[in-house]
């Protein structure tokens, strides 16, 4: 009997053959990679739940970048850990704020590395929601001023993308317009679009120091069971002015990922958080996994889900292993 079968065990064959028809690559220039800044100075402290991950005082910042440009890692996303917080997150859009004053340093000593600022108020404000807060209830459109303020000082200060993270609605059209007037047309919004209520972010809160005081995020963030919701929140940012689309939390959400690839024609970011991270390092410290092995296929298979790029503190680790191949 004549057996009618494929053979795709032909073009896996070889290193070389599997190289020649491989889909999809990792380039260290997909990578952002996300740096704490503290407030004061000679402060480096690792992330207890992030081991590898660093918050640094400023006067570490000339070092650690030396290291970002020679791995070859092209840009930066910026998180700012002040020591004073209140009720509006003043520190946020302060002109010399911990996120503008890094902002300032980086353009200046390496005028080609592209710095992202995240554009939140939780780091700030004493109650650690990402807006104003009246009572229990997180104001909307109280928060957006705020907002444009905060993306505004960032742009002044010399930041190439601004990156809101807040989820409030209307949050791109309220900084579009805040950049535009304040003459800064030409910088680009990548807005955290599609951004799930996810217990993913807790080591982050750790890194951040930004945990609500009270009640949680999901009147803000979204529902991790939904997906239609995320077409109706891309929409609209895209309408308001939305230059990039991030999906976050990465891994659990390929599948919006793929979505939003499909759908818009911008590119897309997938932010690989701190939960994710942290499950890696833990299971790699125990010797459970190949640290290496893994981080590289959850990395590629984000780009194969359609992220042309990817938020990591994976990046420098990847990178350096990138340069190894
Ligand atoms: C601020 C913000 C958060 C993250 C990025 N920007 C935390 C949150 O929304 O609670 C999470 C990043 C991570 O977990 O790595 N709003």
């Amino acid at each position: 009997m004549e057996l009618q079968f494929s053979r795709h065990r032909r073009l896996r064959s070889s290193a070389s053959m599997r190289s020649l028809v491989r889909e999809n690559h990792l380039r260290t220039e997909d990578f952002i990679y996300p740096l704490f800044i503290l407030e004061g100075e000679k402060k480096r402290n690792e992330v207890a739940s992030m081991p590898g991950v660093y918050q640094i005082s400023m006067d570490y910042l000339q070092k650690e970048m030396d290291e970002i440009v020679s791995l070859g890692i092209k840009s930066v996303i910026l998180f700012g850990v002040p020591t004073e917080k209140d009720e509006c997150g003043g520190g946020a859009f302060h002109d010399h704020g911990i996120v503008q004053e890094a902002t300032r340093f980086i353009k200046e000593r390496f005028p080609e590395i592209i710095v992202v600022a995240d554009t939140c108020l939780c780091e700030y404000t004493s109650h650690g929601h990402c807006g104003v807060v009246q009572g229990d209830r997180v104001l909307n459109d109280e928060s957006l001023d705020l907002l444009a303020r905060t993306a505004v000082s960032q742009a002044k200060a010399g930041a190439d993308i601004i990156a809101p993270s807040n989820m409030m609605d209307g949050f791109v059209a309220a900084i579009r317009a805040g950049l535009d007037e304040a003459g800064f047309e030409e910088v680009p919004i990548m807005s955290y679009a599609v951004k799930y209520s996810s217990a993913f972010y807790g080591p982050f809160r750790d890194a951040a120091d930004s945990t609500p005081q009270f009640g949680d995020r999901k009147t803000y963030q979204m529902d991790p069971a939904n997906r239609m919701e995320a077409f109706r929140e891309a929409e609209s940012d895209v309408a308001e002015g939305a230059d990039f689309l991030i999906v976050k939390p990465g891994m659990p959400y390929l599948d919006i990922v793929r979505d939003m690839k499909n759908t818009f024609n911008l590119p897309v970011v997938t932010y690989n958080v701190s939960g994710e991270y942290s499950m890696v390092k833990a299971a790699a410290q125990n010797g459970w996994i190949d640290e290496k092995k893994i981080v590289m296929e959850m990395l590629v298979g984000m780009k194969r889900a359609g992220a042309d790029l990817i938020i990591t503190y994976h990046a420098k680790d990847a990178a350096r292993w990138l340069k190894e191949e």
